[in-house]
């Protein structure tokens, strides 16, 4: 059986592509909610719904693990879904714990980005009250990362005064570690440290949740010998235009070519 791997849209690919790396021999399905994007613009009710809509459809095609490949839909539903489900679900958080580990003796803050939706959430509140005890952590949205990705608009020329504007009121020299709350935002790593103090750590949780994958699938002998194919839906539509399909294939290439987000803390 195939793993699943669920987004609002191209974000999860960012988690796919480490998938990949951990689990070669696997086969995939990818589903992008592409016509509900943006779910960090939406309310959480309206988010649940389209959540599940979409992982009951992932489910009638059969899959033995599901990574909720999004910040933002795993805040709002991962602790249902487990629920709802008996096979393993994985989901992303932003990667707050380890950036405070690494900032506290650094004497350096935190920035998080992500999704409003993310970040008006209980779940990221008890995240940053149950680690952040020298009040280091501070976070900021930017929706307008994840329309450059859904646009396919990568040129730092575009970005970086979108940045530099939606950044105007920070001081980024007093960061140590920006994590990347919103699987859509790894796309966008060279611009963002174009920002920052060079020695600056950007990170997220993308490997960690691969090899969380690895080892549960170990863990349950349910490893496969596929060959890495990936089945594209968005919406519930299987994806069979070879222009859309060549566009997928060519975002794990420059995902490939940036090396993005290795968590390079000590
Ligand atoms: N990729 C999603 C995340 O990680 C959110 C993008 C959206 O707003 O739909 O939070």
């Amino acid at each position: 059986m195939r793993i699943g791997f669920f987004d609002s849209g191209i974000g999860g690919m960012t988690v796919l592509h480490q998938a990949l790396k951990y689990l070669p021999n696997e086969d995939y399905i990818f589903y992008a909610d592409t016509l509900n994007i943006p779910y960090g613009e939406k309310s959480k009710e309206e988010v649940r719904d389209y959540i599940f809509q979409a992982v009951d459809f992932m489910v009638n095609q059969g899959i033995k693990a599901l990574v909720i490949a999004c910040n933002t839909a795993t805040s709002i539903a991962v602790d249902d879904l487990r629920q709802k489900y008996n096979f393993p679900i994985l989901g992303i958080e932003p990667a707050v714990k380890p950036a405070v580990q690494s900032c506290e003796g650094k004497r350096k803050k935190v920035l998080v980005f992500a999704t409003n939706l993310t970040l008006r959430e209980e779940k990221f509140h008890n995240l940053v009250k149950s680690i952040d005890h020298h009040d280091i952590v501070e976070s900021v949205a930017l929706p307008g990362l994840v329309q450059f990705a859904e646009n396919l608009e990568f040129r730092e020329e575009k970005v970086v005064p979108y940045l530099k504007e939606t950044l105007g009121s920070f001081d980024l020299q007093q960061y140590g570690t920006v994590v990347l709350g919103c699987t859509h935002f790894p796309y966008f790593e060279n611009s963002i440290k174009e920002l920052f103090p060079e020695e600056v750590d950007i990170i997220s949780g993308s490997i960690g949740t691969a090899k969380n994958l690895k080892r549960i699938l170990e863990a349950r002998n349910q490893m496969n010998d596929g060959t890495g194919e990936i089945i594209y839906y968005k919406s519930g539509y299987k994806v069979e235009d070879k222009e859309t399909l060549s566009s997928y294939k060519n975002l794990l290439v420059m995902l490939d070519e940036l090396q993005l987000c290795h968590l390079n803390l000590k």
